[in-house]
């Protein structure tokens, strides 16, 4: 049988460009694990809004791949990132998926550590036992304006590049003044590839997404990327109002791809994701003054998508589980003092993005089902409502090609 590598350099030397990609790509196992290794086991990841930590000892943990990591609020404030593996003989430390701890105590034998990382306690180790040398091992954390991102390579990549060009897009939106109102994980059976292709254009909106289609703008440009031709007249017309209203609005793209910031208009009268289009919340989070600034959308590959609006933010992360299945979790931010029933209803806030994430899931079922025909081949993606999808694509095999190694198999 070819090595995994092998396997990949040569589905990815004979791919046939603006086509989706061939059936081992979205089904086999040798590819998902190079996903991981090469992709999800090397880049920054976003996790989490800040927000979530509301105080000193709350956690979660997060599964990515083989990994398990704790992230948890410390005593100064700061959020730290562990391996989520007990230094005494690797049990899991923390087992809940989201909680609030005095210390961080292994179930086994009841080694401890604080939220630094730090073993404070360990009963009859002898007298030699450093307990200096057992701390958990932390994993690289960076906090965007609010939103937790880790990287689980021993050298991250550059993160400052993309937090630079990001930081003064989220500022006006305060998601330090934020809470979580709602949360909601799915896991949707497809390849982790077919959700992003589905997220990166708009061309399935009209005929599956009645809720959505209130309020989210149809047009190719929102989801697309910029062409020669450059920005549209109405839409460069959009961001010079965003921007003179304090909103930094204009196309942010990186060169090689991985994520595209850009405040995008809704529907015409629209202000939020709603049923009626008008506002969620009536007590905003962030200082967006115009009303009708749209979405503020944020992608950055391999593992979020966001909307930030003048009322509430969304965040999205996505986290593959298997070959055809992947885990979506959608965050609903109001500012922290907002009450709900009073300042917010949660089924005005949270029905047109369930909504939407439930038709989606059942998108990419039936996408992952048909690729897994025997019979299917790989087809063209429309020029001009699908180029968000053929820069997802060309993102991923570049990506790979550049960063994949021969590695070994590791124990997935
Ligand atoms: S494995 Fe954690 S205390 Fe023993
Ligand atoms: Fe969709």
């Amino acid at each position: 049988m070819n090595s995994p590598s092998t396997l990949v350099q040569g589905l990815l030397a004979r791919r046939s460009p603006g086509h989706s990609l061939e059936q081992p790509f979205y089904t086999s196992d040798e590819v998902y694990n190079y996903d991981l290794q090469n992709i999800f086991y090397k880049e920054w990841l976003y996790c989490i809004p800040a927000c979530q930590l509301k105080k000193a000892g709350s956690f979660v943990t997060i599964k990515v791949g083989a990994y398990n990591v704790i992230i948890v609020r410390g005593n100064d404030g700061e959020v730290r990132a562990f391996h989520n593996s007990c230094r005494h003989r690797g049990s899991e430390v923390c087992k809940a998926r989201e909680g609030q701890a005095a210390k961080l105590v292994c179930s086994y034998h009841q080694w401890t550590y604080d939220f630094d990382g730090k073993l404070v306690w360990a009963n009859s180790m002898g007298p030699g036992f450093e307990a200096r040398q057992h701390g958990l091992r932390p994993v690289h954390l960076r906090n965007l304006a609010g939103l937790v991102y880790i990287c689980l390579a021993d050298k991250p990549p550059d993160f400052e590049a993309f937090a630079k060009a990001a930081q003064p897009y989220l500022a006006v939106h305060d998601l330090s003044d934020a809470k979580v109102a709602h949360s909601s994980t799915i896991i949707e059976k497809g390849n982790w590839k077919l959700v992003w292709e589905n997220n990166r254009e708009c061309y399935h909106c009209a005929g599956n997404h009645p809720a959505l289609c209130r309020s989210f703008s149809l047009d190719p440009e929102v989801a697309g990327v910029v062409t020669d031709a450059g920005v549209s007249p109405n839409l460069q017309a959009h961001f010079d109002a965003c921007e003179a209203a304090g909103a930094p609005a204009a196309w942010n793209m990186d060169q090689a791809g991985q994520y595209r910031i850009a405040r995008m208009p809704l529907q015409k009268g629209v202000v939020s994701y709603t049923m009626d289009g008008k506002a969620a919340a009536s007590k905003p989070l962030g200082r967006v003054a115009k009303p009708d600034a749209g979405t503020l959308m944020l992608f950055h590959y391999p593992s979020t998508w966001n909307h930030f609006l003048p009322d509430h933010s969304l965040t999205f992360r996505v986290l593959p589980i298997s070959p055809t299945e992947t885990e979506v979790t959608t965050t609903w931010l109001v500012h922290k003092d907002a009450k709900e029933g009073v300042d917010y209803d949660m089924k005005r806030l949270t029905e047109v993005w369930l909504d939407t994430n439930d038709e989606d899931r059942e998108i990419v079922e039936t996408n992952q089902r048909g690729i897994l025909s025997p019979a299917y081949t790989p087809g063209p993606y429309s020029p001009s409502v699908e180029d968000g999808v053929v820069q997802f694509v060309d993102w991923y095999v570049q990506w790979l090609a550049r960063h994949s190694s021969p590695v070994p198999m590791a124990a997935e």
